[in-house]
């Protein structure tokens, strides 16, 4: 079979995702939606303004198979239109997105299905949620119920402020709707890691357990953003500890959500706390998300031996169990790269220099970048990643930082320790 395959997202997943595809020699053409300044290098960028025109775009290009890349489309319902439409789209309903897309639903789920997760409260009423957060101790967790680009969740030292945030989240000012619920939670310390389970509604394989880094700073300080780095596998992920994640948390989901008549198709991201307890080390549940993280995608595809494609028919034909998955013995570190401004602010688009380009080393992965008359320009956010593959985690780590070295633009900002928990 031939593929003309569309991806939906704009980011450094979406780029990872069609150069993995494009190692396929079964993929003829592949299209972004929207994409971005560079993924039109590596297809064709498809703009639309609602989900009738994208479904027309779909018909008219003779597209076969969509990959839904990002988080509100999926929250926006839009698998569920294109399957309707008789598209075959790898992506969960959005009736099963809700696992992501509102926090007090994951929170009820995985409580009524003895999933470990952190102590909480959801509510909408201020009195309430105040007298839950005098139960705790600092510091004080309290996230948004809805969708808010990785923003919603503030952690405060000072019981006042942590009283002042759920006023302002509960009030609109904060988040708008999206914060007119509130999930409120005892705070976990550990390290944190992101399994990915690839489910088809019965049946899942785990991908290698990949290390985000959230925070803006070295040594995990600064703000929370989307993630300034990733590896795979983790080291801190031994098979004990990953037949914990399997077994408590994985799996219960699946078979929950099968039980509610709400079966999970397509990636199942959960964000792990690890907490120490005595000698063992024991998962517990922070999040659910619904698509691959990012950056640890660009960590995971190029580990990926088995055809991404292959996969995804697979869970559509819900025969996951019959397919055997491979992985290259590798490892695979991606650095982001952002603007000075980011989290907060947009920049102005600076140009990007490119000298001394060694591809042995790895490759880079292009997200918040514009593209004028064949140039990029940094335009935003995260603009790109330095992806460093190797046959060990601590050679990814040189590569990665060592092709770094072939870019340049006026304010770029990364972090310098990623992957610091497995290589010290
Ligand atoms: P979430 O979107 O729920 O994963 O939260 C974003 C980040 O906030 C997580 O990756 C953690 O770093 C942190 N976080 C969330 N909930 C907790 C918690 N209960 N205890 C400690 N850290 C948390
Ligand atoms: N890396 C975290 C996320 O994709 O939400």
């Amino acid at each position: 079979m031939e593929y003309r395959v569309l991806i939906l997202g704009s980011g450094g997943r979406e780029y990872a995702i069609g150069l993995h595809l494009l190692k396929d020699s079964r993929i003829k053409t592949l299209f972004f939606a929207p994409g971005n300044g560079a993924t039109q290098r590596l297809g064709q960028n498809i703009d639309f303004i609602n989900v009738d025109q994208l479904i027309k775009e779909i018909q008219k290009r003779e597209i076969n198979f969509v990959i839904i890349g990002a988080e509100n489309f999926i929250a926006d319902g839009v698998s569920d239109a294109l399957r309707l439409a008789g598209i075959k789209v790898f992506a969960p309903s959005q009736k099963a997105g809700k696992l992501e897309s509102s926090k007090a639903f994951m929170k009820d789920f995985v409580t009524r299905y003895n999933i470990p997760t952190a102590r909480y409260v959801q509510t909408d009423n201020l009195d309430v949620a105040k007298a839950f957060l005098q139960t705790l101790k600092s510091p004080y967790v309290i996230k948004a119920d809805g969708l808010c680009a990785g923003k919603g969740v503030v952690i405060v030292e000072d019981i006042d402020e942590a009283f002042k945030t759920v006023e302002k989240f509960l009030s609109g000012e904060a988040f708008g709707q999206s914060g007119k619920r509130v999930v409120i939670e005892e705070f976990m310390d550990g390290f944190e890691l992101s399994v990915f389970a690839i489910c088809d509604g019965e049946d899942f394989i785990l991908l290698p357990a990949c290390q985000d880094h959230k925070r803006l700073l070295d040594g995990d300080m600064g703000p929370n953003t989307g993630g300034m780095g990733a590896y795979a596998p983790s080291p801190l992920c031994d098979d004990k500890l990953m037949e914990k994640i399997k077994t408590r948390l994985i799996a219960p989901t699946l078979a929950g959500m099968k039980n509610e008549d709400n079966p999970f198709l397509g990636v199942l991201f959960a964000g792990v706390m690890v907490r120490q307890l005595g000698d063992e080390f024991e998962p517990y549940l922070l999040e659910y998300n619904v698509r691959f993280g990012d950056p640890e995608c660009e960590v995971l595809m190029p580990l990926l031996k088995t055809p991404l494609i292959d996969i995804c028919e697979a869970v559509l034909r819900g025969e996951l169990s019959k397919l055997k998955v491979d992985f290259h013995n590798k490892s695979a570190m991606a650095v982001v790269v952002a603007t000075k401004e980011y989290p907060y602010n947009k920049p102005i688009a600076q140009k990007i220099s490119f000298k001394d380009y060694d591809g042995s080393l790895g490759h880079f992965v292009f997200a918040g970048v514009e593209n004028k008359e064949g140039v990029l320009f940094a335009s935003g956010g995260r603009v790109l990643l330095s992806i460093g593959v190797a046959k060990d985690l601590k050679t990814a780590h040189y590569n990665a930082y060592k092709l770094l070295e072939s870019i340049e633009f006026d304010g770029m900002h990364y972090r310098n320790d990623i992957g610091y928990r497995a290589l010290k």
